[in-house]
């Protein structure tokens, strides 16, 4: 069809990159640049989904781990390629506007929505839930049960009572805290990142350490309990969806290949920050889910704190405990500043392409910030957090994300065709080889993840496919300066956002 695959200029790039605040020098070395990737990873994935995820594999959760990392591995080598090809900071979204075209270019966009705004939902109810276990397990301070969930779920009380929640009201709070953090203008820096890294590497090694002297070896027999006879409940088909599961643990390390522009030198530092990032949370979250499935048997973690319910089993609790409990709260606070910035990003860079509406890309006079899209997407992930329950935010976040790695995987080996003359700055090793694995596995997690979740993300693509055709198209810069050009107009595109 005509028009779906307009491309955007790299020179409209380079103008576009010139004229923004991405005018970005180049900083970043390796160590930098892994402890980006460390400071966007650990977060409610291992915190809060490892329970939820050794559910499905018993104590062989650690063969989850160490699949999804590998093919989180291979897709980050492909991701940095397509991040290194363009010349501006961005998202999946920008470099396949610019390699592969406008429809490739909405559908990541639309996607990514789930990476980033349900991704932080999913990590806001985290938050929840190491709150609520803070506040009642270690400062003894009541906190209602029926504000502490979503609608869907009830809640045991000390007393082996159930109640029925109603809303999940520290996961909406933290929700409107950070979005008007954003709003304000307030960004990560480097340096509070690497507080925040050292702080949640700190309490992850504790953890590990001082739970590795507990471990009663007993609980990891049987290490791989045979099949239920259901796809996904133990056996192989058991660490598959696990792994699709614990995937959310790694995601973020894309923030690394979306700094490309920022780093000293590219070819070197991209693979050792990318691979450095994952490779050091790999070896963290292998020892993790080793010592707490050591801990106490894994049906038992399937609560909102595990890793905290599991040191609670043992004399380290008194003091232990509130420390995991605060580095769950300080390093789930920081992935979700990411997240929310990502995907006002993202929704930026689509309004200022005219994909979305113009809204979504105007700036406050004051606070320079694009305060409309944040607000709205703030509302909107405030309510997600409050009403919807963990898995199935978390699975979704999963199955979105792992299709944009699939996506991207192949768009890289479908430019190195295309487009051989395009420099590259980092080239991923051995393409051929590493995109059909990243593929492969990234496919293998989503086929694991339960039908419900494929439902969803298809309802998803769909509403996506509607607003593409119904609005977008027809309102697309790109298209629009196109057709002016046709008809023997101006050819420069006309951004339609104020700024
Ligand atoms: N990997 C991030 C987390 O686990 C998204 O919170």
């Amino acid at each position: 069809m005509p028009g779906l695959w307009t491309k955007k200029s790299l020179e409209l790039l380079r103008e576009e990159a010139a004229e923004s605040e991405h005018g970005l020098r180049r900083t970043l070395g390796p160590l930098a640049l892994a402890s980006l990737g460390i400071g966007a990873i650990v977060g409610a994935g291992i915190f809060v989904l490892s329970g939820m995820a050794a559910q499905h594999t018993g104590p062989a959760l650690v063969l989850s781990v160490i699949l999804s990392g590998v093919g989180c591995a291979f897709a980050g080598l492909c991701y940095a390629e397509f991040a290194s090809m363009i010349p501006v900071a961005g998202s999946a979204y920008t470099y396949s506007y610019a390699t592969i075209g406008e429809f490739l270019a909405w559908i990541i966009g639309w996607d990514l929505i789930l990476e980033y705004a349900v991704g932080a939902t999913t990590v806001s109810i985290g938050w929840s839930g190491y709150l609520v276990s803070f506040l009642q397990k270690t400062l003894h301070i009541p906190f209602p049960a029926e504000l502490s969930k979503s609608p869907w779920e009830t809640v045991r009380l000390a007393d082996g009572t159930s109640v029925h929640s109603y809303f999940n009201l520290p996961a909406a709070f933290i929700i409107a805290l950070i979005t008007m953090l954003l709003i304000i203008g307030i960004r990560e820096s480097a340096n509070f990142n690497s507080f925040i890294v050292v702080v949640k590497l700190g309490v992850v090694v504790m953890f590990i350490v001082v739970g590795a002297l507990y471990v009663n070896r007993a609980y990891w027999h049987p290490f791989l309990p045979a099949n239920q006879g259901t796809f996904g409940e133990f056996g192989f088909t058991g660490v598959l969806r696990g792994a699709g599961v614990i995937f959310f643990a790694y995601i973020g390390f894309d923030a690394v290949s979306t700094a490309a522009q920022e780093a000293r030198n590219p070819e070197r530092d991209m693979p050792i920050g990318i691979l450095g990032s994952l490779g050091i949370c790999t070896l963290l979250y292998i020892a993790v889910v080793l010592v707490l499935t050591g801990l106490m048997p894994f049906r038992q973690l399937n609560v909102p704190d595990p890793l905290a319910l599991a040191i609670d089993s043992t004399p380290a609790s008194w003091w232990l405990s509130p420390i995991v409990k605060m580095g769950a709260l300080l390093g789930t606070t920081a992935v979700i500043l990411v997240m929310m910035l990502g995907q006002t990003r993202v929704f930026y860079s689509m309004a200022h392409d005219g994909l979305l509406p113009k809204a979504f890309g105007h700036i406050h006079a004051r606070f320079r910030t694009p305060y409309k899209s944040t607000a709205l997407t703030g509302v909107c992930v405030a309510l997600a957090g409050g009403l919807l329950p963990l898995r199935i935010v978390g699975e979704l976040v999963s199955i979105g994300t792992l299709l944009a790695f699939v996506i991207v995987s192949a768009s890289v080996m479908v430019m190195r065709k295309a487009h051989p003359e395009i420099r590259r700055p980092f080239r991923t090793p051995l393409v051929w080889v590493v995109g059909p694995l990243a593929m492969i596995v990234c496919s293998g997690q989503m086929l694991g993840l339960p039908a419900d979740t494929w439902i969803r993300l298809f309802v998803w693509m769909a509403i996506g496919l509607v607003i593409y055709f119904s609005y977008s198209r027809r309102h697309s810069v790109l298209q629009n300066a196109e057709k002016m050009e046709q008809a023997g107009g101006p050819t420069t595109p006309v951004a339609p956002v104020k700024t």
